[in-house]
């Protein structure tokens, strides 16, 4: 085995969290479909992702880097020289032939979700397949596949670079090949690692930005006291008071998740309506999940006015070369979202008002200013922390502070990054992706409820929420996130 470098701050964080069960994995899971294939059973699904994971691997360094000691305050990240392909893939057998694809892909990523990867083992990610039934001749033959992987060396959009890689892989495969053995040989020429966060970027930290309430979450206890950061706000919803008591030690927290889509059509339509009043997507969904989630609350009984959501950002300007590098460089921000529409609990939403395109272009310009720079970014305070196996314990034992985190990955677009050399012909796919599904662990240091965004080119928008059961204080939990979701596609599918 050889030592890469010790863990950067951010991944310590994760590597703590992951290590205790308090986190357990990102997911994203894209949909593959040909028409040169009639049958797809599991054994040649299998000896096909192979030989594809292979060429993955020898391209990708993330995919064979172990982390050891990650029970310490000083882990290390490792290149393994060799490694078994097959502990790394779980196919599942096609299910019922009256199984939604939606239904499948649900249970997909729900299985993903509480399965727990075994840090210090292998390399910290696994991929989950299961070919899906076809209902005549004519239908392309089609799988699915959720990648898990550690936080800790990478984040959400890195899972839509996976999907890139193995999509050309499978480009590469001339169709099914023999399962040719346990041990693959990492070869010694593959690509660097990724450096960590706190060293490709020099943040820097203004003392106005440490003055503001809100960084409770980045700051040790000490730093916090001293500031006299207080930030309890008793207008803001933030699930149950009291958080769940945490998992056995070896165990995973529990995930509970539910899946939506919003038709391309709907899509299209909600896009050319954001560019209308001068707003990006994810600065609408913000408002639109913040609208059904405080209705769907206020019909439990529970007024709130106001909602804090967190917005992971993507840092990746901010760092050269780096655009579709698989690491972790994420950083957010936190935007507070009204809404004390004056409706009653019975009452239906109405469309957005002006008040609702104000936010949604406020939050539009949060997001492009703080991706933008090296300034100010909470996750540039992590560095102050000495113990991140206190620090993590400390937060997931201590109430949310914010309502729901809304973290949009993009567009997954198969094309890019393609060799533009080729011909159109050459370019033509034998696999197409359809869908692109992004989901992430619960989150036991978080907020109560997280929103995971995703879409392909050409392709619906899909939408997961997973939570931590117990964690959001209401009594039919399930029902209740449905029923927010619901809301959300209604309110995007009925946009003019
Ligand atoms: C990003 O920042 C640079 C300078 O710091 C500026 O020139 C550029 O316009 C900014 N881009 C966006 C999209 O805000
Ligand atoms: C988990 O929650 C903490 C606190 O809000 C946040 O800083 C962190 O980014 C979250 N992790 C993920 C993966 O969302």
């Amino acid at each position: 085995m050889e030592i890469i470098r010790s863990a950067g701050f951010n991944e310590r964080r994760c590597i703590a969290r992951e290590h205790m069960g308090l986190y357990g994995t990102v997911v994203t899971c894209a949909t593959y479909s040909t028409l040169g294939l009639s049958v797809l059973s599991s054994g040649s699904l299998r000896s096909l992702l192979t030989s594809a994971l292979k060429q993955c691997i020898t391209e990708q360094p993330m995919l064979s880097t172990t982390i050891l000691d990650a029970g310490t305050e000083a882990p290390k990240l490792a290149k393994v020289p060799a490694m078994a392909v097959t502990e790394h893939l779980s196919i599942f057998d096609m299910p019922a032939a009256d199984t939604s694809s939606e239904l499948a892909i649900r249970n997909l990523l729900h299985k993903a979700q509480n399965e727990q990867l075994e840090l210090g083992k292998r390399p910290a990610w696994r991929l989950y397949a299961q070919a899906l039934p076809i209902k005549s001749a004519a239908e392309p033959a089609t799988f699915i596949a959720a990648f898990s992987y550690s936080h800790a060396l990478a984040d959400g959009p890195s899972g839509l670079f996976f999907h890139r890689a193995l999509s050309d892989a499978l480009e590469k495969c001339d169709g099914p090949t023999p399962d040719d053995g346990e041990s693959f040989t990492v070869p010694s020429n593959i690509p660097p690692l990724a450096p960590a966060l706190d060293r490709t970027v020099s943040f820097v930290i203004s003392w106005s930005f440490l003055l503001r309430p809100l960084l409770n979450e980045f700051l040790p206890t000490w730093l916090a006291t001293r500031l006299g950061v207080d930030t309890k706000d008793a207008a803001v919803w933030t699930g149950i008071s009291v958080r769940p008591s945490l998992p056995d030690s070896g165990n995973l927290l529990p995930t509970e998740l539910c899946f939506r889509q919003v038709s391309h059509s709907g899509l299209q339509r909600t896009v050319q309506t954001c560019r209308k009043h001068g707003a990006r997507l994810t600065g609408l969904l913000t408002v639109v999940v913040a609208r059904s989630l405080g209705q769907a609350l206020r019909a439990r009984g529970h007024d709130y006015g106001k909602l804090l959501v967190t917005l992971p950002i993507n840092l990746r300007r901010c760092i050269s070369d780096s655009q579709s590098v698989i690491a972790n460089y994420p950083s957010a921000i936190e935007e507070i979202v009204t809404i004390n529409s004056g409706l009653r609990a019975e009452e239906r939403l109405v469309a957005l008002g002006e008040e609702d395109w104000t936010t949604a272009r406020h939050i539009t310009e949060s997001l492009g200013k703080a991706s933008n720079t090296s300034q100010d970014h909470p996750i540039a305070l992590l560095k102050y922390i000495s113990n991140f196996r206190e620090f993590v314990v400390h937060r997931a034992t201590t109430p949310a502070e914010a309502s729901f985190e809304i973290s949009n990955i993009g567009v997954f677009d198969q094309a890019a990054g393609a060799d533009t050399s080729s011909t159109a012909e050459q370019l033509k796919q034998f696999w197409t992706v359809t869908d692109v599904v992004f989901s992430q662990s619960a989150n036991a240091t978080g907020v109560p409820l997280n929103i995971n965004v995703a879409s392909v080119l050409k392709g619906p928008l899909s939408f997961t929420a997973t939570w931590w059961p117990g964690m959001l204080g209401v009594e039919d939990e399930k029902r209740f996130v449905e029923e927010v979701l619901a809301d959300v596609v209604d309110q995007l599918e009925q946009m003019e």
